[in-house]
């Protein structure tokens, strides 16, 4: 005898429920475009959790116990495709431009500390991509700029008095876990060249490894870019192809925050297809080629 399971129904009603749910936890708004993925994802963690309605899979969200499958939801309904290097163009007007001007205001006044952070990291090629930036950056700066300290041998990364800190955050646990591994597919590495991939990555097998010293200058966490403490102090933020899933108003709310978590001047880096036109007055575009960044407008300026 087969036993056939008719899929549960969801409901009009259901489905505004759980999606007022999901706005309310992660900002991630889900409109007619994207209500099938919705569905199909909801559906696949009912069977999982082995119930029969939408309704008591909502009930248990908002339960006590429900914390763990909450963020098992999250997981599943986010959309983790990155890559090293993405939009080569912004990281263009990032290198040359941003960086230099960062670097050399940060030695003007003698503070050695840089703070990044990538938002909405994904797997880890984003912070990454960041880190071999910087570090190259900084080694063209020292280059230009030899100064009295101590040369160990052999040199470190990071050349002295410079700091560098790299927060790689997400939702998602097993990206970030990911990102903490630093071990990516030679299909991964299509847009990492020769050079980067020879002084940055180990051959591990088949697979490319992040270098220890380069995986030590990132530190991946958990954030949920919809609570209101978020890291501060940062020179510059990438929140790349994650406002995108935002609907207006949390965009709004986010880059109020984001106002908030850069330092006077800094910068903030947003996806291709994002923009932050007619959603603040606070930041204004910088552009270089086809790269395009915001730069933070000083309170009272
Ligand atoms: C498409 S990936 C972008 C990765 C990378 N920034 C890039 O551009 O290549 C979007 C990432 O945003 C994360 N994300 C979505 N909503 C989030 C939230 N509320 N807080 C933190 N991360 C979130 C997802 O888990 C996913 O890893």
């Amino acid at each position: 005898m087969t036993i056939t399971t008719i899929p549960a129904q969801l409901t009009e009603a259901e489905l505004k429920l759980l999606q007022a749910l999901i706005y309310q936890e992660c900002g991630m708004h889900f409109d007619e475009r994207r209500t099938h993925f919705l569905q199909d994802r909801l559906q696949r963690r009912l069977k999982e959790c082995q119930l029969d309605s939408f309704y008591s899979y909502y009930r248990l969200l908002i339960s006590q116990n429900g914390k763990e499958e909450l963020a098992n939801l999250l997981e599943n309904l986010t959309i983790n495709e990155t890559s090293f290097f993405r939009n080569k163009a912004q990281l263009e007007l990032f290198h040359k431009q941003i960086l230099e001007e960062v670097i050399q205001k940060k030695h003007a006044s003698g503070d050695y500390t840089l703070r990044f952070w990538s938002a909405g990291c994904s797997t880890g090629q984003e912070p990454y991509t960041i880190a071999m930036l910087v570090v190259d950056a900084l080694a063209y700066f020292q280059m230009r700029n030899p100064n009295s300290y101590d040369l160990p041998l052999p040199k470190p990364l990071v050349p002295a008095p410079w700091k560098v800190e790299i927060l790689a955050s997400d939702i998602s646990y097993s990206a970030l876990r990911a990102g903490q591994q630093g071990i990516y597919p030679d299909h991964q590495m299509n847009s990492v060249d020769y050079s980067y991939r020879l002084r940055y990555f180990d051959k591990v097998g088949e697979r490319y490894a992040i270098k220890k010293s380069v995986r030590e200058l990132v530190h991946f966490d958990f954030h949920n870019l919809k609570t209101e403490f978020l890291p501060q102090r940062n020179d510059v933020i990438f929140c790349r192809n994650v406002m995108m899933y935002f609907d207006e108003a949390e965009q709004k709310r986010l880059v109020e925050k984001f106002w908030r978590c850069i330092v006077p001047g800094g910068y903030l880096l947003v996806g291709h297809a994002e923009s932050l036109l007619g959603l603040t007055d606070k930041f204004v575009m910088v552009h270089h080629n086809n790269g395009t960044a915001y730069q933070q407008v000083e309170a009272g300026k």
